[in-house]
């Protein structure tokens, strides 16, 4: 029997030295894509697709993450005091219900494959969703509701995997393909941060994932990958073979938010999703292209 996918951990114990200043005192999970945190898109992605239990992997100074999830009583109040009713029932649309939220602590970033195996309580014996809040993917169908739609086909692990240009394979985890139906890939081999002429192929992973509980005996090998990292990708690698393990061509666009240029493309496209904004963004946008306003 296919166990139900309720569960969800949001690894957000990363240091952010691509954002450095600003993730200085602050999260880069907290960093907004027009008016939303970056953790924020990640949760309403998952409860689109039914997960009811999230676990956040934190580290220090990442105290705000757990609060944006508080519910804020004396802004609450002032809003309703000044008749700002459309702000409030925003604020109130991300409410979670009562012990929805769970955190665990990973107090040193040896890796994503160490966050996620620091959620092993947690975890337990179920399958389960992983977000990463830098990844924002832009879809009719949320992604993980794609993913999950494709764990209660196939009952193995699926991950979310996009085509890449050969020479960024080092960038990321790639896939060794085996049957591919256009959709759905099965999964041969992984490989984290291959060279070009090593890379299997040009299919990367993406940070949306749904993977089974034996990931964590993988996990608690401890072995270190690419980086001196505690690599995820390199736990999954080994449950290839021992549970049916599929890549999913989701629709949709992915924007590394991660990176500087990804995390600026995001804001315009999601700025331009907007009806309230996309007349002005686009004004400027032509100004900034057609008349080279800003050139160096
Ligand atoms: P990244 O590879 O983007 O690393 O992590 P980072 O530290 O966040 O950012 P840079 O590269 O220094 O700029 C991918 C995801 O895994 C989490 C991060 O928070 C992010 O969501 N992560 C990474 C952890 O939770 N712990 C780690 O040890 C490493």
């Amino acid at each position: 029997m296919i166990k139900p996918l309720r569960k969800a951990v949001l690894p957000v114990a990363g240091l952010g030295t691509r954002f450095l200043p600003a993730t200085k005192a602050t999260a880069k999970e907290m960093l907004p894509v027009v008016d939303k945190p970056l953790i924020e898109y990640a949760v309403d992605e998952a409860r689109a697709a039914g997960i009811e239990q999230f676990c956040l992997v934190t580290g220090r100074g990442k105290t705000a993450l757990v609060e944006h999830f508080d519910i804020a009583y004396e802004l609450e109040a002032t809003l309703r005091e000044r008749g700002k009713h459309r702000e409030l029932k925003e604020l109130r649309a991300n409410h979670l219900p009562p012990g929805a939220v769970t955190t665990v602590r990973q107090q040193e970033p040896l890796g994503l494959g160490h966050a996620i195996w620091c959620a092993r309580a947690f975890i337990g014996e179920d399958p389960f969703a992983i977000l990463l809040p830098d990844d924002l993917v832009l879809a009719d169908t949320p992604c993980t509701k794609q993913l999950a739609d494709a764990y209660h086909e196939t009952g193995g692990c699926v991950i979310a995997v996009t085509e890449v240009p050969r020479a960024h394979t080092s960038r990321y985890g790639i896939l060794d393909v085996g049957r591919d139906d256009g959709r759905l890939v099965e999964v041969r081999g992984l490989v984290e941060k291959p060279k070009p002429e090593a890379a299997p192929s040009n299919l990367s992973i993406i940070g949306r994932y749904v993977l089974l509980p034996q990931v964590i005996a993988e996990l608690a090998r401890m072995e270190r990958g690419a980086g001196g990292e505690v690599q995820l990708t390199d736990a999954m690698a080994r449950l290839i073979g021992h549970v049916p393990f599929h890549g999913l061509r989701f629709e949709g666009r992915r924007f590394d938010c991660g990176d500087k240029v990804g995390f600026l493309e995001a804001q315009i496209a999601f700025a331009l999703k907007r009806p309230d904004m996309a007349p002005a963004v686009r004004a400027f946008l032509k100004t900034y292209v057609n008349d080279g306003v800003g050139a160096a």
